[in-house]
């Protein structure tokens, strides 16, 4: 972080004196204490305790943090928000990092923030197509639509969930102005031959990371390979805020634009609570408001209000100093559930990280072969799971088309979406979250043996 060290616990603009900081630090340290006499200790039960798919892992520290931002009474986005935005584009390597109040929020900003009149003849107009997949969460395909411009579905590989190369090739045509596709649980998609692709062509690429934050392709970081990356701080998430979520990238026109479509659509860049930072706050003209006009009532975009408050960023902040360690649990879980199910191949389709990746997972997914009788098998195996209370989740939308959202919206599939349709009716997968350990994933392991055994 650039700057002085940022200092979570104190704030000199409230805590003047010194009696407002010993109070500070006692209150602290009280929320230390009351946090660890709150939290039981958990004792596993193997077929009584639930194991959730997901789950969030916090310790003393976020709610310290929470609290802290909480004393500051600032509320809106502010020195919280500010700290993590610098840390979380330092760790994503990219010039800028936007918080947002969701990740889905975050898609809509990435896609509305390049249908702005700023972008000139590069933007995305009504009726151009963006290519995706069907295979995942609604709101990677919501803000396509939203935005008037035609979702393009084309199917995704096994096993690795991900967006099948050829056929986004096939898929493109003269309308086709971007790429929108998410890396699935975790695992990358194949980056390098659609970063070319996109440059190509001049397509715009868009990564959703949601679930993937901390995964490599060649060694760098998902989310700074496409023209803008987006995250999740849901609670289900490698780190959360609660609700949040972020924009990642290195264009400067990007950033501007999507901060404007963020902050109301203003076009002044002052952060909450100040005015004239640009120091030309009343010498300017634009379009046909008087001249002068305040740079603060200035809006270039029609806009959102999507930012997110101090006590949101301030446990963001917390999580992420734990981030890499989260990785290293996510992914020596995953090898564990893996090395665990290998033997059931056949049974299952176990799944495979994309050539050149590191995934930092999110999720374990598994596709069940369909039984001798020709029938599918998942969901009696996901009521053999729940019976020992082993959470699962759905590859979320299955195939995105057939959902009744979409009815009578204007969309097209290129090719079958054969390996979509076999998620939607034989895939799911359970968690590889750092609140599991050891003996909760043999248990796991040993519990979806028995359903084939
Ligand atoms: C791939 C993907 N994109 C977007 C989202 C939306 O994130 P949020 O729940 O923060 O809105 C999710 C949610 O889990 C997701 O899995």
């Amino acid at each position: 972080m650039s700057g002085p060290e940022f200092d979570p616990i104190t704030n000199d603009q409230n805590d003047r004196s010194q009696d407002s900081k010993r109070l500070r630090k006692e209150i602290l340290d009280k929320v230390e204490s009351y946090f660890l006499s709150v939290k039981k200790e958990r004792q596993f039960v193997p077929g009584r305790t639930y194991l959730p798919a997901s789950q969030k892992v916090l310790d003393a520290s976020d709610v310290q943090y929470l609290i802290s931002a909480g004393l500051d009474t600032w509320l809106t986005s502010g020195r919280f928000n500010d700290a993590f935005e610098d840390r979380f584009a330092s760790t994503m390597g990219t010039k800028y990092a936007l918080t947002a109040n969701s990740g889905s929020s975050a898609n809509l900003l990435a896609i509305t923030a390049l249908t702005s009149r700023k972008l000139g003849n590069d933007r995305l107009r009504k009726g151009d197509e963006v290519v995706t997949v069907a295979a995942g969460f609604p709101t990677t395909v919501g803000p396509i639509v939203q935005n008037g411009l035609v979702p393009v579905f084309v199917d995704v590989d096994l096993p690795t969930y991900n967006i099948n190369t050829d056929a986004v090739k096939e898929a493109i045509g003269e309308r086709t102005r971007a790429i929108f596709v998410a890396h699935t649980l975790g695992n990358p998609f194949d980056l390098g031959p659609l970063r070319r692709l996109c440059s190509d062509r001049s397509l715009w690429l868009i990564e959703d990371c949601c679930d993937a934050l901390g995964s490599r392709y060649e060694g760098k970081q998902v989310g700074s390979w496409g023209d803008i990356g987006t995250f999740s701080f849901y609670p289900a998430h490698h780190i959360t805020m609660g609700e949040g979520g972020a924009t990642v990238t290195n264009d400067d026109r990007l950033a501007t634009l999507m901060e404007s479509f963020r902050d109301w659509g203003r076009d002044c860049r002052c952060p909450p609570g100040r005015e004239n930072v640009c120091g030309n706050r009343f010498g300017q003209k634009f379009g046909q408001l008087p001249d002068g006009y305040d740079h603060k009532y200035v809006y270039s975009h029609l806009g959102y209000n999507l930012k997110i408050t101090d006590m949101q960023a301030s446990v963001g902040l917390s999580q992420l100093r734990k981030l890499p360690e989260f990785i290293k649990k996510r992914r020596d879980n995953f090898s564990r559930l893996w090395d665990g199910l290998r033997d059931l191949e056949g049974e299952i389709m176990l799944p495979q990280a994309t050539a050149g990746s590191d995934p930092s997972w999110f999720g374990f997914p598994i596709t069940v072969e369909v039984g001798a009788d020709g029938q599918s098998r998942r969901r009696r195996l996901i009521e053999h799971l729940d019976d020992g209370r082993i959470g699962t989740r759905l590859l979320f939308a299955g195939n995105m088309t057939k959902q009744p959202c979409m009815e009578g919206i204007d969309h097209r599939v290129v090719g079958e979406l054969a390996n979509t349709d076999q998620i939607m009716y034989d895939s799911f997968w359970v968690g590889v979250h750092p609140g599991l350990d050891d003996e909760m994933l043999d248990y796991m392991v040993a519990k979806i043996k028995t359903f084939f055994h």
